[in-house]
């Protein structure tokens, strides 16, 4: 299940997080791949736990807490700080499936990579090239927002950017550990809530039907959740 997520971030909040990453310094991103996707890996990061990328990270997990579909699509117990990408031209990412595991710089903690996060720093009109490609269970599938949107999507899938054939590609992107580990699990209590909260945009919170979709919404959560 692929999720967009729009206007995370405002145009001015992206032209302020872009200012930063002018002045940031980029590395080889092969820093952050496992051993395979290494050669896969062809793109510029920020340094992990430089002072830019955990300035901007914890503006954008601010912008995330305040989510109401981020939080309902990925039901993250924790959030991996987030990192930032680059493609110039002739820059790619070939197929790979991301480490399921992951130590978080700088702290004695790990995370398990359940759902992974793009969050798109580049005006799409400005680079030809660099989608986003999720093989998702119905096939796979080409992404590319506007500035200041986000995609998640389930980080068992596999994924690719695309070679970039014209300008520069920028990106936030991070793995949540979920409180729900399976992904068809995941995805029926998105759907759920999804329902629940269209129903209650039309008829209102009152209606009976509904405080007994969410009593089940929460048992369900309850059966399947793991902290
Ligand atoms: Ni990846």
């Amino acid at each position: 299940m692929l999720v967009v997520i729009p206007d995370v971030l405002s145009a001015d909040e992206v032209a302020a997080c872009r200012a930063t990453l002018e002045q940031a310094s980029w590395v080889d991103g092969k820093v952050t791949a496992g051993e395979q996707s290494a050669k896969a890996k062809v793109n510029l990061q920020v340094p992990e736990g430089s002072e830019a990328a955990r300035t901007l990270g914890d503006r954008i997990l601010r912008a995330l807490g305040n989510n109401a579909e981020f939080v309902s699509a990925a039901l993250p117990l924790r959030v991996y700080p987030p990192l930032f990408n680059r493609y110039d031209v002739g820059m790619k990412f070939d197929a790979h499936v991301d480490n399921a595991i992951r130590g978080i710089t700088g702290l004695n903690t790990r995370i398990r990579t359940d759902v992974s996060s793009t969050l798109f720093l580049s005006d799409p009109a400005s680079y030809d090239g660099g989608e986003l490609v999720v093989e998702d269970t119905y096939g796979a599938q080409a992404v590319k927002l506007p500035a200041g949107s986000m995609v998640v999507y389930p980080a068992t899938s596999l994924h690719r950017v695309e070679p970039v054939t014209r300008g520069s590609r920028w990106a936030a992107f991070f793995w949540s550990q979920s409180m729900v580990r399976d992904d068809g699990q995941r995805r029926l209590l998105y759907e759920m809530d999804l329902a629940i909260r269209r129903l209650r945009a039309d008829v209102g919170d009152e209606h009976p039907s509904i405080r007994s979709l969410v009593a089940t919404y929460h048992n369900l959560l309850r059966r399947w959740a793991e902290l």
